[in-house]
């Protein structure tokens, strides 16, 4: 198949076991064009994102791309501790990974995504899995960076359904919802990806097997990096099995997976210091009467998608770095 221009994506991420995988979804999608990283604390800290990105990129044969290290700390509070009872120890499952000899990028995230939005101006899609503290700093630095940036695609809320974190509160948004807030706010189209659709899409232990036994040494080091995610998914889903959170949101930016329900609807955070902190507040009041899109956002709300992830995911994954002829 071939494809037209490659698409320039800035990922923005807390590497975390999802967020290895859509790692790995993106460096096999020929449509993307993955032209930057930067990291930030969340599931475990921004130094340690860093040194797991740059170990998996070393492992995949993407030395070329720059990974530059963000936030420790978010916009009112320092960073948490992670969440090594999901991710693991060191964020990536407990697997040790041989570590990369190159150096990170020696400006920080923030940086590193200005450099790239005028680099790449009109054209940059702006990916993030992680708490988006990054992005607020970048928009407090350079706020017509959104006229620069084609679209922004955000792992992040829960509109309809429980949170994660909170009873009403996702991860991503809970970690920084100050700096979710403004990223909502500013002036550019936004997929906001939710709790609601991505708890729907999952792998199952066969699927995890087929990455383990895949022709990539990287794609099978990113089957064995799930086993642990797999643990902590079991009591949720009943059998070991695991949400692919950012790993769909990686197939949405890729247009790899197509939306079937996305409504335009204005979504606030809640950031007082109450039990809400953190909840994501989507007007979908209209949605029992069909298309309910607000001519004034410009943030959608996926609250499904046409295909299953997971068939994608794996073939994507497998196929990654076998030569397609
Ligand atoms: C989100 O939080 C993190 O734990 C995952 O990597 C994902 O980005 C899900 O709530
Ligand atoms: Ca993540």
């Amino acid at each position: 198949m071939t494809h037209a221009t490659p698409v320039p994506v800035y990922l923005d991420c807390d590497t975390g076991v999802d967020d290895a995988v859509a790692l790995a979804y993106l460096l096999a999608s020929p449509g993307v064009d993955l032209v930057g990283i930067g990291t930030v604390s969340g599931n475990t800290s921004a130094e340690q994102a860093t040194r797991n990105t740059l170990d998996l990129l070393a492992l995949a044969g993407r030395d070329d791309i720059p990974v530059a290290t963000g936030a420790h700390d978010h916009l009112s509070h320092g960073y948490g501790g992670g969440a090594p009872h999901v991710h693991g120890e060191n964020g990536i499952g407990g697997v040790e990974l041989a570590r990369a000899t190159r150096a990170e990028h020696p400006a920080g995230a923030v940086d590193l995504l200005l450099e790239l939005s005028h680099r790449h101006a009109g054209r940059l899609h702006v990916l993030t899995i992680g708490p988006v503290t990054n992005i607020a700093h970048a928009l407090a630095a350079d706020p017509t960076l959104p006229h620069r940036v084609s679209h922004v695609t955000t792992m992040g809320g829960a509109a309809l359904s429980t949170g994660n974190i909170s009873p009403v509160a996702e991860a991503n948004i809970h970690n920084d919802p100050e700096a979710a807030a403004a990223l909502l706010a500013a002036d550019w189209d936004v997929t906001l990806v939710p709790l609601d659709v991505t708890l729907e899409h999952t792998l199952s232990d066969a699927d995890r097997e087929a990455l383990t036994a895949a022709p990539s040494a990287f794609i099978r080091a990113v089957g064995d990096i799930l086993d642990h995610y797999f643990d902590f998914y079991r009591p949720l889903y009943g059998v070991r099995s695991c949400a692919l959170h950012d790993p769909l949101a990686a197939a949405l930016a890729a247009g790899g997976s197509v939306t079937s329900r996305a409504p335009r609807v204005p979504v606030t955070v809640d950031t007082t210091q109450g039990p809400g902190r953190g909840q994501t507040i989507a007007d979908l009041r209209g949605q029992r009467l069909g298309p309910v899109d607000h001519e004034g956002s410009r943030v959608r709300v996926v609250l499904e998608t046409a295909e299953p992830l997971a068939p994608h995911l794996v073939q994507t994954l497998v196929g990654y770095g076998v030569d397609p002829r």
